[in-house]
C-alpha cells in the first residue's frame, strides 16, 4: 500500500527532524548549580539526546565551571584529568558523535551535591554500535535505510518507545 510507506517516511522524517540539532539547557530553568538540588539524572534521562544536538551549561562563572571527565572520574567526582573545561558561565557542547559524555563541576562539594550530569546519545535510529566511531566525518546518515538491527541491548527504553509510537501511528494510519 503506498499510502502506508508514505506514512512510514513521513513519521521517519518526523522523526529524524525532532531528533538532530536540538538545544538542551541543562537544568532547564535552573540551569547548571548546585543549588536547589537539581537532579541532573532525571533531567538526562528524560530527554533523547542525538548526535548534532547541542548541550547548553548556563551558570555564574564565579562559582561554577563545567569539566568533562571520563565515566571513572564522574562516578569519583574526580576532576583531575579533564577532558575539557569550560568556565565561561555559558557554554555549548555539540555532540559530535555518538557515545556518553560525563560532565561534573570541580567546585569542591559541588559534584557530591549532585551537579554532575551524563549525557547519552545513541547513533541513528539501528545503532549497531555506541561506543566512539573512529571516523567521526563518516556517521551513517539518517535516511530510511534497511534496518540491520545489531546489539539491541545497546538501544534505550525512550529509543523503542519512540519507535512503538511510530509502528502504532503507522497501524492506525492505514486502519
Ligand atoms: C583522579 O583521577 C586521576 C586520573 O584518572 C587519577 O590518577 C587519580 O588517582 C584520581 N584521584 C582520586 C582521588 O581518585
Ligand atoms: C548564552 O548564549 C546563547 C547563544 O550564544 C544566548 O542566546 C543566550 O542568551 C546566552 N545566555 C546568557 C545567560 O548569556
Amino acid at each position: 500500500m503506498a499510502s502506508n510507506s508514505a506514512m512510514s517516511l513521513l513519521l521517519m522524517f518526523a522523526f529524524v527532524g525532532v531528533c538532530m540539532g536540538d538545544v538542551y539547557k541543562v537544568g532547564d530553568s535552573a540551569g547548571w548549580t548546585a543549588d536547589g538540588h537539581v537532579n541532573y539524572k532525571k533531567w538526562s534521562a528524560t530527554k533523547f539526546f542525538c548526535v548534532g544536538d547541542i548541550i547548553v551549561f548556563e551558570y555564574n562563572k564565579e562559582y561554577d565551571n563545567v569539566v568533562r571527565v571520563t565515566h571513572k572520574n564522574f562516578n569519583a567526582c574526580n576532576g583531575t584529568a579533564p577532558y575539557a573545561t569550560y568556565a565561561t558561565g555559558n557554554d555549548s557542547f555539540t555532540i559530535k558523535n555518538p557515545g556518553h559524555y560525563y560532565f561534573i563541576s570541580t567546585v569542591p562539594g559541588h559534584c557530591r551535591a549532585g551537579q554532575k550530569v551524563d549525557i547519552r546519545a545513541p547513533g541513528s535510529l539501528s545503532p549497531p554500535d555506541v561506543g566512539p566511531s573512529p571516523t567521526p566525518s563518516e556517521w551513517p546518515s539518517p535516511a530510511p535505510s534497511p534496518t540491520k538491527s545489531g546489539s539491541s541491548h545497546h538501544s534505550t527504553t525512550k529509543l523503542w518507545l519512540s519507535m512503538g509510537v511510530a509502528l502504532l501511528l503507522c497501524v492506525f494510519g492505514i486502519a
